[in-house]
């Protein structure tokens, strides 16, 4: 057990099961680098609890600053804290939480996640083309609400369950769209930005040859799926030469504004925790 001052600031994780989660690893690096006498730990949490556990928080309960929220929490909380932002409205989930001014807040940080890994990546964002997103789950509209947030004039989406991907155009509006899987050999043609939110191509299932080749010049494949680091979909892509980003930096970037509100430093996403991560799976 790491011995924490009386004071120090405490961070969680709650979730069903939570012994998978990587964020202590994460936040504890974060706080050990900066020297901060604080604590993350990862806490189990079921359904049922759910309303009690919050209640505890909004008590200010034992120097609890707030924390991480996953599955199967991420929208039942947002009926339990006081506000949620404008982002977490969008997507529709919260995963995290903080105290201030004895409110509990929430937003969501997967879309700044995603949009800070593909600016830390440098390989730059053409909003100028179209974006296809694969897939229409909760990760597919954080991918969403970022793309729409900087600037892109069409976000097409393209899932196996096509009902799907027409609640998400619905539900964001005109610059989204909803298309069927058969058409994506077409949709890929001169888009700029393809986005897996998918397992496709992983426990068995196999990934149908898609020509990268026939995107926009200069366009980007990209992968939220960081397990394996290397998807069946940006290995097909590498193949083919087109430029990749894989999905861990997402991971580690939707982070930092929750460390930021807890322990009131803004932390550095670097290598050296990139390669802890990577250790670690
Ligand atoms: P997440 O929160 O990770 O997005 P999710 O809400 O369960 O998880 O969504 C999973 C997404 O992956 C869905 O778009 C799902 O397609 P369906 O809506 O048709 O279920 C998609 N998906 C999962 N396995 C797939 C497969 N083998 N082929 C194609 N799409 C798949």
């Amino acid at each position: 057990m790491v011995d924490v001052a009386m004071n120090a600031p405490r961070a969680f994780v709650i979730g069903d099961p939570i012994s998978h989660s990587r964020s202590p690893l994460i936040h504890r690096y974060w706080l050990a680098n900066a020297g901060i006498a604080g604590s993350y730990d990862p806490v189990e949490v079921k359904p049922k609890d759910l309303p009690e556990f919050v209640a505890r928080l909004k008590d200010g309960a034992a120097g609890i600053a707030g924390g991480n929220v996953t599955l199967p929490h991420k929208q039942a909380i947002a009926e339990l804290v006081d506000t949620t932002d404008e982002t977490a409205r969008q997507i529709g989930a919260v995963n995290t939480v903080w105290l201030e001014d004895g409110k509990l807040k929430a937003t969501n940080t997967d879309s700044h996640g995603f949009a800070a890994n593909l600016d830390a990546s440098a390989l730059g964002w053409d909003k100028a083309q179209s974006a296809l997103v694969l897939g229409a789950g909760g990760a597919s509209r954080a991918i969403i609400h970022a793309l729409l947030a900087r600037g892109f004039g069409s976000v097409r989406i393209v899932n196996r369950t096509q009902s799907r991907a027409r609640e998400l155009a619905e539900r964001f509006g005109p610059r989204v769209s909803a298309h069927a899987m058969e058409d994506l050999p077409d949709l890929l043609i001169g888009t700029g930005l393809f986005v897996n939110t998918t397992s496709l191509g992983m426990g068995g299932t196999t990934v149908p040859e898609l020509d990268f080749t026939a995107m926009a010049s200069g366009a980007l494949v990209t992968d939220i799926v960081y397990v394996p680091l290397q998807t069946p979909i940006l290995k097909m892509a590498t193949a083919q030469g087109l430029a990749t980003v894989d999905g861990l930096g997402m991971l580690l970037h939707q982070a930092v504004p929750g460390f930021e509100k807890w322990f009131g430093i803004r932390p550095e996403v670097t290598t050296e925790l990139r390669q802890l991560v990577i250790a670690d799976m």
